[in-house]
């Protein structure tokens, strides 16, 4: 491929480099903002050069040598892997999910901040995060004006390309030219007190531009790349995953008849995962025709739909596929493009968008409360996971809000009902159909303790129930009718029986 294919401008052509002069130019200490959400478009050969450089630095002595590290979400090893080895990360936000990582952050060795992805665009415009010094994006093309053609993800490119003093573009040829037009990039956000209201009735709707704006003055550095996104591989859906789909399938089955949901449902969001495929898998099979999807990330299963046709249309900031996933789609790209459209995360997950739409969340969790309380990100409490993601952005404000789980973790030694949440991300208000293979607990106009007993009887494990049954009747006993009965001490110890188990 000659390199005016995918770079059509003259100007930027001249400055295209190596990795590791691009890496040069960043300065040590600067706050970076990269592209990259859940593992697609992210910048692949500069991150990987700037740990060796980053690395040779640590070797001479200068161990402060480090950089803030921004992102749209969770990218990948040749990125958040590479740095985090050789701990060239300071600060890091908003969503991570490398294990490197997750180590140094739960060490202490680098600052998280584990943010709503739908704040970080306006807490940048704000200055909350401090100064963003470089941008590196991963881009698909550049027009003969500058403008980008964006990759598989969109996340915060826009705003990290706007508010930067100086870009770093990567214009990856692996990713197919055909992505040109897939984008829509909405230009009319402003600070309040200036907001209007954003135009989008319809997931469908397009109501920006399909590329993304860029002064070519504040590029200083073109890097060609061919590499793949990262290979996102899920399992087949197991028993498990089934049973949990099988209800929430059952549940809307049972919302259409009561015409409180229409036929084709309402805009489906579907966090990733497993259980989240498991899930498109059912709806996939299931009776409900000519659906719609405004959410954060396309994951295989959503593709799969799309592909039969009982996704008329799916929005998202982002692309999660398997490789076979991507073969596929790269093959079909112009069946695909006139049906999905990647739009900047501050616009895929918006509070005033997914409200309007009454979209149907479904998020993952690591255990839920007998109140409804759910822990998204933190194991036993301290130990952070992954990070709260979209799951907030669109749980607080979906028409529907599902959190799903398998009963317990571990080989069934920990259960994922508790008395109490270890650390709490979506509140009692925020949550309303807990799921789990066991079955579902529809909490919606429940009082606290109607939604406990619902919660045991539904969703926990037999083997835990009686011992959360017995917690419920003795703080219901010893509260004597105070509104949420707790045994404080009891619920606060009842993770250390689990530590006790050995298992964690
Ligand atoms: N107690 C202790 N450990 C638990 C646990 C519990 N209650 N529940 C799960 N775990 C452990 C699992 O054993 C597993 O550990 P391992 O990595 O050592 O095997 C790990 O947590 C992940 O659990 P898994 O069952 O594989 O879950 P998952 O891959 O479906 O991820 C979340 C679940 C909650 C971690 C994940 O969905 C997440 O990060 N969510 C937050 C962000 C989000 O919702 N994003 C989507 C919004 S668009």
């Amino acid at each position: 491929m000659s390199p005016t294919d995918r770079i059509r401008s003259p100007e930027l052509l001249a400055k295209v480099m190596s990795a590791e002069e691009a890496a040069a130019l960043i300065p040590l200490g600067a706050n970076v903002g990269m592209s990259g959400f859940t593992g697609a478009g992210y910048p692949k050969a500069v991150p990987q050069a700037l740990a060796e450089r980053l690395a040779a630095c640590h070797a001479a002595g200068h161990t402060e040598a480090r950089i803030g590290l921004w992102t749209g979400a969770s990218t990948a090893p040749e990125l958040d892997g590479a740095l985090a080895k050789v701990n060239g990360i300071e600060k890091r936000l908003p969503y991570q999910s490398d294990p490197t990582l997750r180590k140094l952050i739960n060490n202490g060795q680098v600052r998280y901040i584990d943010m709503h992805l739908s704040h970080v665009a306006q807490m940048a415009w704000f200055g909350f995060l401090g100064h963003l010094d470089v941008a590196v994006v991963e881009v698909a093309g550049i027009l003969p004006d500058g403008r980008l053609i964006p990759s598989s993800s969109v996340g915060n490119n826009k705003t990290w390309l706007d508010q930067a003093d100086k870009i770093i573009l990567e214009v990856n040829e692996l990713q197919s030219a055909g992505l040109e037009g897939m984008h829509d990039i909405y230009y009319g956000t402003q600070l309040p007190p200036n907001r209007k209201p954003i135009p989008l009735t319809h997931p469908s709707d397009r109501i920006g531009e399909p590329y993304l704006r860029c002064d070519p003055a504040k590029v200083i550095a073109v890097v060609r790349t061919r590499q793949s996104d990262r290979n996102s591989v899920f399992a087949a859906p197991d028993a498990v995953s089934e049973q949990i789909a099988a209800h929430i399938i059952d549940f809307l089955s049972h919302e259409v008849k009561q015409g409180r949901l229409p036929a084709n449902l309402l805009p489906l969001q579907s966090g990733v995962g497993n259980i989240a495929n498991a899930v498109l898998a059912g709806l996939n099979k299931g009776p409900f025709e000519n659906m719609t999807a405004y959410t954060e990330v396309l994951q295989d299963g959503m593709l799969d739909m799309v592909r039969s046709g009982k996704l008329s249309f799916a929005s998202a900031t982002a692309l999660s596929l398997s490789p076979q996933a991507t073969e596929d789609f790269n093959q079909n790209i112009d069946f695909y493009r006139e049906r999905i459209v990647l739009r900047p995360q501050e616009i895929s997950n918006h509070p005033e968008l997914v409200r309007r739409l009454g979209i149907i969340a479904m998020n993952a969790m690591i255990e839920a409360d007998l109140y409804g309380n759910v822990n998204s990100t933190h194991i036993m409490g301290s130990s952070i996971m992954n990070g709260i993601g979209g799951s907030g952005d669109f749980a607080r404000n979906a028409y529907l809000s599902f959190f799903v789980t398998p009963s317990t973790a571990k080989d069934g030694a920990i259960s994922c009902i508790v008395p109490m949440v270890s650390h709490v991300d979506h509140t009692e208000h925020d949550v309303e159909i807990i799921v789990t293979e066991q079955g579902l607990a529809d909490l919606r106009g429940l009082a606290p303790t109607e939604r406990a007993k619902l919660i045991v009887e539904r969703c926990a494990h037999p083997s835990f129930r009686p011992q959360l049954q017995d917690y419920l009747d003795r703080a219901a006993k010893s509260s004597s009718g105070l509104h949420t009965p707790h045994l404080l001490n009891e619920a606060l110890s009842w993770h250390n029986r689990f530590l006790e188990t050995g298992k964690m």
